[in-house]
């Protein structure tokens, strides 16, 4: 049997990591309907990324017995004031997810379980490359300001990093 505050933890991180997917998603959809592909692209693909972070979330507790509960989410925004204002709302739920993973890290300590602590190292450290790159991304676009040909840049870039992580992983999320 699974400790009961660690199954509870870990299942509101099921809960975000399955919110955040679906806010991605949401992005990848409203930059596609926005011309930007190459945002769309990587939207997309966060969007399966954190689908991942999900899915091995649900797998530890049900290996360990405990049971995985899977969310119900809410519906996420539809339409996005501007490219700028969409990074940094990813970046803003991307520092709430960390603090949330803190949170978890924080329950294994007081409840002596070191093996979850030790597997959730992993989310630590993924959560430290996310708001990194949300935070450069962000600098970009701040730079561009209004600029069209740099926006059109900036998407163009964003589409290479996109598949460049993809051809990174064999084609499957991580
Ligand atoms: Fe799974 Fe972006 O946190």
């Amino acid at each position: 049997m699974m400790n009961k505050r660690i199954e509870a933890a870990l299942n509101d991180q099921i809960q975000k990591e399955s919110s955040s997917s679906q806010f991605y998603l949401a992005m990848a959809s409203w930059a596609e309907n926005n011309g930007l592909n190459g945002t769309a692209k990587f939207m997309y693909q966060h969007s399966d990324e954190e689908r991942f972070h999900m899915l091995k979330l649900i797998k530890f507790v049900n290996e360990r017995g405990g049971v995985a509960l899977v969310p119900a989410v809410p519906q996420p925004p539809v339409e996005f004031d501007s490219l700028e204002r969409v990074f940094e709302l990813l970046l803003e739920h991307e520092i709430v997810v960390t603090e949330s993973i803190n949170g978890v890290v924080d329950v294994c300590l007081q409840e002596k379980d070191y093996s979850t602590h030790n597997f959730m190292q992993w989310y630590v450290s993924e959560q430290l490359e996310e708001e990194a790159l949300a935070r450069g991304i962000l600098d970009k676009l701040r730079l561009i300001g209004g600029d069209k040909g740099g926006l059109y840049l900036f998407d163009r870039d964003l589409e290479n990093a996109a598949a460049q992580a993809t051809a990174g992983m064999g084609g499957q999320p991580a």
